[in-house]
């Protein structure tokens, strides 16, 4: 259909019933029981381009996002398994958070502690010697409470709901957070978080969805897709992945993606960061053009085999960029044995260990404040 006569059958009716809005659907299905008994479900938006998106209310999980390449056919192109048993297993336990909503605060805090209004917070050290991803009870192992929403126009969304009471996983305030994802015409899946306090605390909510452009059992994982980031610096870390005082520069590095190319043109290259992380596993300092809080393209990849690209928009400041570094072959999921730089993540979110960074931008919440956060990623294709 051409874009006018699109545009127009769309804005020609605006009463159409949730599920209906112009072949755009929100379908759900039991995805079974927790290991502690809780049922499950999981839910899928569809549009009219061939584009879907499941995730469940068992940890935000997105477990399977298909987009056709540039023949048109289908894909899985993110990291997923088949049942919730594997992801209660595997995700979870091998700590890889495979399409997990993370939280509440997502990446690593020094040595699991914290000091706010003058008050030294513990957490758990999951991760030694810190704590990683809100520790071992994160928001990716909790039941969301999810709700459709009734749209208008050629979005579908879900919002879900997360109570995280006061002193959960050693944080300060109850936490009251709704992070809505929506599927659009547009072929964008859109993600926002809020979240309300009530008392100073500190936050850092994102999606670790894997992404593999090729689909399953692609035979050099994501190593031939081409990636661009819009960031000038990155962060330098130590072993334990814990920034240093200062960002750097990425000229003359590995890191230096403003130029699109290869994941593996230099992921070999000799480089003490790569070396510590063992492959790409840094915070990118976006260069936000329109001012900290822009909604702005901060990343893009594509996959020249199948045609397929991502563009990453987000208004947080930083991206974390994983190249499943510490997946090794021991994962079967839905796309077979998942290795080292099956996939890669566009962990959208403020930089690691924030708290103890007081020249990194403010992770603190205060009551009274709305912590807002929005990242879209946009499937497409290129036909040359
Ligand atoms: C971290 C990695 C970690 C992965 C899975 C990423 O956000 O940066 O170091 O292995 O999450 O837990």
């Amino acid at each position: 259909m051409k874009t006018s006569a699109f545009f127009a059958v769309l804005f020609a009716s605006t009463t159409l019933a949730f599920g209906d809005v112009h072949g755009a659907t929100l379908t759900s299905e039991p995805f079974g029981q927790t290991q502690d008994g809780k049922p499950v479900t999981l839910y899928t938006m569809k549009n009219s381009h061939g584009v879907s998106v499941s995730f469940m209310s068992w940890g935000g999980v997105v477990t399977k996002i298909e987009t056709p390449d540039r023949h048109g056919k289908p894909a899985d192109i993110v990291l997923g398994f088949p049942t919730l048993h594997d992801y209660e297993t595997k995700s979870v336990d091998g700590g890889l958070y495979f399409g997990a909503l993370v939280g509440r605060y997502a990446n690593r805090i020094a040595k699991g502690q914290f000091t706010l209004d003058g008050q030294t917070y513990h957490l758990d050290i999951n991760n030694p010697p810190n704590s990683l991803h809100g520790g071992n009870d994160g928001y990716n192992k909790r039941i969301w409470n999810v709700e459709r929403l009734q749209n208008s126009g050629s979005i579908v969304s879900a919002v879900l709901k997360l109570s995280s009471p006061d002193g959960d996983q050693g944080y300060p305030g109850a936490l009251d957070i709704a992070v809505t994802y929506s599927l659009g015409e547009d072929n964008s899946f859109r993600i926002d978080y809020s979240a309300t306090t009530n008392k100073d605390t500190v936050l850092n909510l994102t999606n670790h969805s894997y992404f593999n452009l090729a689909g399953p059992g692609s035979p050099h994982g994501v190593l031939d897709q081409v990636m661009w980031v819009d960031a000038d610096q990155y962060t330098p870390t130590d072993r334990t992945s814990i920034p240093f005082a200062e960002n750097a520069s990425v000229a003359g590095t590995p890191f230096d993606f403003r130029t699109p190319k290869a994941i593996s043109r230099d992921l070999k290259v000799d480089n003490e960061q790569l070396l510590f992380a063992q492959g790409y596993d840094h915070n990118w300092v976006l260069n936000k053009h329109h001012g900290p809080d822009a909604l702005e393209k901060a990343t893009t990849l594509y996959d020249p085999a199948s045609g397929r690209t991502l563009e990453c928009d987000t208004t947080e400041p930083g991206v974390q960029i994983y190249t499943s570094n510490f997946v090794k072959g021991n994962y079967a999921g839905n796309g077979g044995i998942y290795r080292q730089t099956e996939g890669v993540t566009f962990e959208t979110q403020h930089f690691p260990d924030s708290p103890n960074h007081p020249n990194f931008p403010t992770t603190e919440l205060k009551p009274g404040q709305t912590f807002k956060s929005s990242t879209i990623f946009r499937f497409g294709v290129r036909r040359g």
